[in-house]
């Protein structure tokens, strides 16, 4: 069982008119993330496949660069934590030592009527939020209160009452014809090996996380670490969820970021403060107002933790999870231990001592940070004067993430102007991303490096060939400056870092 998530169905009429401003805002980042490459339905040539997205030209840049920033905070800052790349598929017992086989699920209702099926707790959020929309704030606390209860008790009896007591409707059919509760397992399963041979089943993997506690010894003895350590893994991770809507919030096929601090047994609490407070300077440091950011403790643990907790952020449907960090005991090491036979305990030369460590997990999703930061970088801006009519629609990344940092524009396709401007572009390339464009008004190519959030332009013009200057255009403030052709590295450089 996952931890409690308040993430109400956007197609649902609950979710509609709770917040039908917010909603228009998801939309228009949707589209504005398909018209300018940065992600696309996947396989959209045959009508898309659901929950599932590619990343386009601009997508994968703000990608990367998000992925790098983290684990150049995870990483490179600290002083002891270390990176790995472990394989997707792994040996089918890791999931069964860590829980997933028997616990990885979600309690499930289905519609009879419509066959629609639904995870229980959203069911119950989306009419909470409906509640709450038409001012019976009280009577949705209380509803989300005894669902946390049921839940934390694992009351599927309980809970489908509790449906049927509120009168709660399939959005789709409009009726409350209720199955029962049943729990449904998450992971994806497929087959090692061809069919002719012997066939094992392997899952892909749920989590990132178990790919650092079966390396844990190696990675360990090989770089000679001392508790407290900690590996940090950014990669895939499936989850066949039911409820895959919100665009890239919650998909089947996604990144994760996730790091696991192996401690001493009794220091859990404090590493667990420690990474609460560390992760949130992170979120902080993307130049986000601490208002939005919230964190939720969870009422119902997973399987694995004694104290866990989310980061929410304000995202356009509200408040939602975009992090966990779970104090995770040492059941995985101990499970694995049992399951592989294996020893995986650590010598402890302070204290004379073997023992198997607690770990402390921070666990973040790259889709979700993504939607973050085009959720805060999306602004359509009124520029209309007394004479003019105007608009334009920026993404005000900061620096460091924006796919391209430095747009290359030459006034004219002639007269030695595209030669300079090739010049630029080949001494700064090799430090960041460049982008060069002599098609259109300057108008228009300002405007879309604003669209796809390219903080800073350059323009070169017939000044440029007399006195190796250009005009920089800062993307925010509109603003434009001459400078000399050898301060543009500089200048850039100096935002990206
Ligand atoms: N190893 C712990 C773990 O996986 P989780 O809370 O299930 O914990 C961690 O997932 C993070 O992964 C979440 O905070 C979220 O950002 C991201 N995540 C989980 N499921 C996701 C999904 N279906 N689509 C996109 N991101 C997801």
């Amino acid at each position: 069982m996952r931890p409690k998530e308040l993430v109400p169905d956007v197609q649902s009429p609950y979710f509609c008119s709770l917040m039908a401003n917010d909603h228009q805002r998801l939309q228009a980042i949707i589209s504005h993330c398909k018209e300018y490459g940065f992600i696309f339905p996947s396989s959209e040539i045959y009508d898309g496949l659901s929950a599932v997205y590619d990343y386009g030209q601009y997508g994968s840049e703000l990608k990367k660069n998000i992925r790098d920033y983290w684990w150049k905070h995870m990483t490179q800052l600290q002083d002891n934590i270390v990176g790995i790349d472990a394989a997707i598929f792994m040996h089918p017992t890791t999931w069964k030592a860590s829980g997933h086989v028997d616990n990885f699920s979600d309690p499930m209702i289905d519609n009879k009527d419509s066959q629609k099926r639904y995870r229980v707790d959203h069911l119950i959020e989306g009419f909470a939020d409906e509640l709450e929309a038409s001012g019976r704030k009280s009577e949705a606390d209380a509803l989300l209160a005894e669902m946390d209860k049921l839940l934390a008790a694992s009351d599927f009896e309980g809970l489908k009452k509790l449906i049927e007591e509120k009168n709660i409707k399939c959005s789709v059919g409009g009726t409350a014809n209720w199955s029962e509760v049943r729990q449904f397992n998450l992971m994806f399963s497929t087959q090692l090996g061809s069919v002719s041979e012997e066939a094992s089943e392997i899952y892909l993997r749920p989590e990132t996380a178990q790919g650092i506690f079966v390396n844990f010894l190696n990675v360990q003895k090989t770089g000679r670490l001392k508790i407290p350590f900690g590996i940090a893994q950014t990669g895939k991770a499936f989850r066949n969820e039911i409820v895959a809507r919100q665009f890239i919030f919650r998909m089947r096929e996604f990144e994760q970021m996730e790091m696991q601090f192996f401690i001493r047994p009794g220091t859990q609490k404090q590493w667990y403060e420690h990474w609460k407070e560390a992760r949130m300077n992170w979120h902080l440091s993307l130049g986000i107002s601490p208002d939005k950011f919230r964190f939720h403790d969870h009422v119902k643990l997973a399987h694995y933790a004694d104290a866990a907790c989310d980061i929410e952020y304000a995202f356009p449907m509200g408040f939602r999870e975009v992090e966990g960090i779970h104090s995770r005991t040492d059941f995985d090491l101990k499970n694995h231990q049992e399951y592989s036979k294996k020893k995986l305990t650590y010598f402890d030369t302070e204290l004379n001592q073997h023992y198997i460590p607690y770990v402390v997990e921070t666990s973040i999703g790259l889709d979700r940070t993504i939607l973050m930061v085009l959720s805060e970088a999306y602004l359509e801006e009124d520029l209309s004067t007394a004479d003019k009519k105007d608009s334009r629609v920026v993404l005000k990344f900061p620096p460091k993430l924006a796919p391209i940092k430095l747009a290359i524009l030459p006034l004219v396709k002639k007269d030695g102007l595209p030669e300079i401007a090739k010049e630029i572009l080949a001494s700064c390339r090799s430090r960041f991303r460049c982008f060069y464009e002599e098609k259109d008004t300057i108008g228009k190519r300002y405007r879309r490096m604003d669209a796809i959030g390219t903080p800073f332009s350059v323009t070169v013009d017939y000044q440029s060939a007399q006195d190796q200057t250009v005009t920089i255009r800062y993307r925010d403030s509109m603003k434009q400056e001459r400078i000399p052709i050898d301060a543009i590295r500089e200048i850039v450089e100096k935002q990206i870092l």
